[in-house]
């Protein structure tokens, strides 16, 4: 099996450079379907969900080339394809392909997007707004057909925020007739992003990182470079990871405007964090503090994705601490492998109850989803003796080389695997 192995127990030292946003790259990579031409996309992380979305664009007879970090996509010859189900199955944010599809071929035909361990990840949001913007959609047993003669702007007021709805009506809406606007917008960065690169491309759109959000649609964009912004998640990983472990680590380009929530968090718990231009310094000396309360919420509140990554800095904190995970239903997978370290939680529902103890022990532990496997991996850091993290492959779909980042932070550990 696919795993990480990690000597852990010591306190880290060193500086490591925050790779590209995941969350930013993949709504960029759809959006590119709506340039009817070659874009260049620089600073993209070499994560398996990039490798899966650039095989959706190559079944829509997109050209791909990738040179390193930079990707060149060429989308002229866009065409109605099938999406390979394998792909699409594998990786959620093959939704946001339908809004951008749509307003280039008019059909798609695709398979219900992956759910996945932490929660349901239903599309009725998505598929409601682009009900409501000239789109048939006929639904099946495993997925549907999505028609439109023409999209046509409308207004969107969502019950609740959602990230991934709010990307797939801008998407639609960019080279729709007339205008859109959505209401309880997300504000998440990854959405300024987003309406950067397309309004880069000639796109019009206003209020990007507010809770209104107003586009005016154009009759079509032109080819355009953007520039990938550093990865928040990633960032706070690492964060986490000198919250765990103690010791003293600066990150290399970490988008400090983006990540107020997380580092009021850290410093609560104790950590000293400076910045400057090129990013930001983590001391953690003393042993971390509990944290009476924290919830996670969408933007510019604490980020759900990082959840895993603070419960495990808890078990290690000097008292009792409570965290409550208020956006997904089922975010505590990796309680039960805490607690084959020797961690004291318990869990009741959307809560967890941390009582901090003085050193974790070494374990085999399973990963079984993004964010949770990498906080089993900070987990492996901190705890004392060898831990092996099985089921790398989920830690890869988000982190370019989680080995390599917590090497060059002092980290004892490598991939292995390990045949039964
Ligand atoms: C995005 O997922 C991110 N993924 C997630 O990161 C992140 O956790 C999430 O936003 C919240 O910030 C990408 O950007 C690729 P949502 P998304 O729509 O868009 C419910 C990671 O680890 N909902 O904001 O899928 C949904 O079930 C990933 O990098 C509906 O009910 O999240 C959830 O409970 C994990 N109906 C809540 O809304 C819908 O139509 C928020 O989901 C859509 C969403």
């Amino acid at each position: 099996m696919d795993a990480i192995q990690i000597y852990g127990g010591n306190p880290l030292k060193g500086e490591v450079r925050i790779q590209g946003s995941k969350n930013a790259v993949l709504p960029i990579l759809a959006a590119a379907l709506l340039i009817n031409g070659t874009c260049e996309i620089e600073n993209c992380p070499i994560i398996s969900d990039v490798h899966h979305m650039l095989r959706l664009l190559e079944s829509l007879c997109c050209n791909t080339v990738r040179n390193g970090h930079t990707l060149i996509i060429h989308s002229e010859n866009l065409s109605e394809c099938d999406m390979p189900s394998d792909s699409v199955g594998v990786m959620r944010s093959s939704i946001m392909l339908l809004g951008a599809l749509l307003s280039r071929v008019g059909s798609v035909s695709m398979q219900y997007p992956g759910g996945c361990v932490i929660g349901q990840r239903p599309i009725d949001l998505h598929l409601k707004a682009l009900r409501k913007m000239g789109v048939v959609i006929d639904e099946r047993e495993d997925g549907f057909v999505a028609q439109t003669k023409g999209l046509t702007g409308a207004y969107h007021s969502l019950p609740f925020v959602s990230v991934g709805a709010t990307e797939n009506i801008i998407l639609a809406a960019v080279l729709a007739k007339g205008d859109t606007v959505i209401d309880n917008a997300a504000r998440e960065p990854e959405i300024s992003a987003l309406c950067e690169f397309l309004n880069k491309a000639g796109a019009k759109i206003e209020g990007a990182g507010s809770r209104r959000i107003l586009i005016h649609g154009v009759e079509k964009l032109h080819e355009v470079s953007y520039r990938v912004p550093a990865d928040r998640i990633v960032a706070g990983t690492y964060l986490s990871a000198c919250l765990c472990s103690g010791g003293e680590v600066f990150l290399d380009e970490a988008p400090y405007m983006q990540m107020e929530a997380v580092i009021d968090a850290a410093t609560h718990m104790g950590a000293e964090i400076t910045r400057n231009e090129d990013g930001i310094r983590v001391k953690c000396l003393e042993r971390r503090k509990a944290l009476s309360l924290l919830c996670t919420e969408s933007y510019p509140g604490f980020p759900t994705d990082l959840q895993s990554a603070f419960l495990t800095a808890m078990t290690l904190a000097d008292g009792k601490s409570v965290i409550k995970e208020e956006i997904f239903e089922n975010r505590f997978r990796i309680i039960p492998e805490l607690q084959k370290m020797g961690a004291r939680i318990t869990c009741d529902g959307h809560t967890a109850i941390v009582e901090g103890c003085d050193r974790l022990k070494g374990a085999n532990l399973y990963a079984n989803e993004l964010r949770g496997g990498a906080a089993l991996v900070l987990a492996g850091s901190a705890a004392d003796g060898k831990t092996v993290v099985f089921n790398r492959h989920f830690i890869e779909r988000g982190y370019e080389d989680i080995c390599s980042d917590l090497r060059a932070l002092g980290v004892v550990c490598g991939t292995v695997e390990i045949h039964d």
